[in-house]
């Protein structure tokens, strides 16, 4: 995928390709399951010594082939082995195998050169498309901004998987769609590690726009800030009017000719969050250039979709704004009209995301006839207060398509977990004193609630009068899981890039 560098960006995938050979190129990768003590019979053309050299350490149980363990063995005759453990054959799943690919690729270190080889043993084709997903997915650096050195090459690392002549084309097609959605990953974590002096909601814009130019099925359109003011997106403007880059919303629309419901995504895209006039406190002020995480997640789900070839018909609508306290910014006590007709009193100017969004749900359920909505939103420190880095809070007005959320991450190990819509915090969020809502719950307590709650208030309703009924939505907080997520074996630092394999599970249902 060479798009990724002609956009500015930093993401290209490592090659994985498919061999029906015994040949080993550079490296030997040997994924091993716990108690095996000789190397299968299966495994074949390893340099004698090497051989010798794994079979007396699987014998003396020196390497016990726990989940993600690693040993390095160099053969006296030449060649190099990587073994990774598996652990229990009975319980390697599918995320045994992407968490050990990303183990492998984790582990490699010069010595290992660039070119692995990997000879599975008792896995199915799902097993190792889920091991060289795993490969893909970490195989990321976010190096624009370095001076490049003398050991880049040595990182430009390319896997062969070699399989049984039966499996190479399955295989081969399953690895070519991995590559897909792998691209829409890097491209979101691409987006999210962008300094936030050259990420700024037009330069957004306009890498949608470079985007779309390569694909015939794709369009952006890009609603600036003189027409969103005209348009009354008062949300997105009030939010962005502060700072000297001004907002905007980009919708990205796939396969658009077709006719029928399709999903549809919204993303909080604040491209650097200051707290605005509420102003934040300097400490770690630098992480919230993620902020516009929702809106990656959005692009970067087009990006798979597109990219694999997806023939459905989706619509990203991402909310753009750099929240900066400013002479003509927003202040705590004003009450804004959105594009709903709604207005909210602002009583925190730090409580920024649930504003843009506000628009963009309006927007998303209104000019469009979605079968379902998803907004992902970095919207509130008290979602990472509640699940820490594991998992995404989930809210939905519609419990069978929230559970279809939660089932979708845990298909791909990206967790959303349940999180209650409350009849109470609505009020909370509806008893403003002069507007129709509020932007700060009463206290501090249940904050992620009370946001969800809030966010329920800019979700139209299907149809007029006694026929009406919401549109299904579902609310994703990624706060806690967009970056930082130490535990996420998928990514050495920096953005994460989850949930658009969340999301292309839950389109395609593949
Ligand atoms: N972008 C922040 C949420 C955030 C904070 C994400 C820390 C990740 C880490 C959001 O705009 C915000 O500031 N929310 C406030 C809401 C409050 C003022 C109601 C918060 O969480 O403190
Ligand atoms: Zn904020
Ligand atoms: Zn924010």
């Amino acid at each position: 995928m060479k798009w990724g560098r002609s956009l500015g960006l930093a993401s290209d995938s490592m090659q994985v390709t498919i061999s029906s050979g015994n040949n080993i190129n550079g490296t030997l990768v040997l994924p091993l399951f716990q108690g095996e003590e000789t190397l299968p019979e299966v495994v074949e053309g390893i340099p004698a010594s090497l051989k010798g050299q794994i079979n007396r350490v699987l014998a003396d149980g020196d390497f016990k082939a726990k989940a993600n363990a690693t040993m390095t063995l160099m053969g006296t005759d030449g060649g190099k082995a990587m073994l990774i453990g598996l652990g229990k054959e009975d319980k390697s799943d599918n995320h045994v195998y992407r968490e050990a690919g990303a183990t492998v690729v984790a582990s490699c270190k010069k010595v290992h050169g660039n070119e692995l080889t990997v000879m599975f043993h008792g896995a199915d084709i799902n097993n190792m498309t889920a091991f060289a997903e795993g490969m893909m997915l970490r195989d990321y650096r976010y190096d624009l901004y370095k001076k490049k050195d003398d050991d880049d090459e040595q990182q430009n690392l390319s896997a062969r998987i070699n399989c049984e002549e039966g499996d190479a084309t399955e295989l081969s097609a399953a690895i070519d769609r991995a590559a897909s959605i792998v691209s829409g990953v890097h491209l979101s974590r691409d987006l999210g590690n962008c300094p936030p002096n050259d990420m700024y909601p037009m330069a957004f814009a306009t890498k949608a726009e470079q985007w779309a130019n390569d694909y015939d099925n794709v369009k952006v359109e890009v609603i600036d800030y003189e027409a969103a003011k005209r348009h009354g997106m008062g949300g997105l403007v009030a939010v962005g009017m502060g700072s000297s880059r001004k907002p905007c919303m980009v919708i990205f629309t796939l396969n658009g000719d077709l006719k029928g419901r399709h999903p549809l995504l919204v993303g909080k895209g604040i491209t650097f969050d200051t707290g605005g006039i509420s102003l934040k406190p300097g400490a770690n002020m630098d992480e919230m250039k993620y902020d516009m995480g929702g809106s990656a997640t959005v692009f970067g789900t087009m990006q798979a979709l597109a990219s694999s070839g997806y023939a459905g018909k989706v619509v990203g609508i991402t909310c753009m704004a750099e929240n900066m306290p400013a002479a003509n910014a927003q202040r705590p006590g004003d009450v804004i009209t959105t594009l709903s007709g709604k207005t909210i009193e602002v009583l925190n100017t730090d409580a920024e995301g649930r504003l843009v969004l506000a628009d963009g749900l309006w927007k998303a359920g209104t000019d469009f006839d979605p079968e379902y909505i998803v907004d992902f939103a970095t919207l509130t420190g008290a979602c990472v207060v509640a699940l820490g880095h594991e998992a995404t809070g989930l809210w939905s007005n519609d419990d069978d398509f929230r559970t279809r959320i939660h089932e979708a991450g845990n298909d791909v190990g990206e967790l959303a977990w349940p999180m209650p819509l409350l009849p109470a915090f609505e009020k909370e969020m509806t008893d403003s004193k002069i507007a129709d809502t509020r932007n700060l719950g009463a206290g501090r307590w249940g904050g992620a609630n009370t946001a969800a709650a809030f966010l329920k208030q800019f979700v139209p309703n299907r149809d007029e009068g006694e026929d009406a009924e919401q549109i299904t939505w579902a609310h994703m907080d990624i706060a806690g899981t967009y970056w930082g997520a130490k535990t996420n074996k998928m990514v050495g630092h920096g953005a994460t890039g989850i949930h658009v394999r969340t999301m292309v599970r839950l389109i395609t249902g593949e």
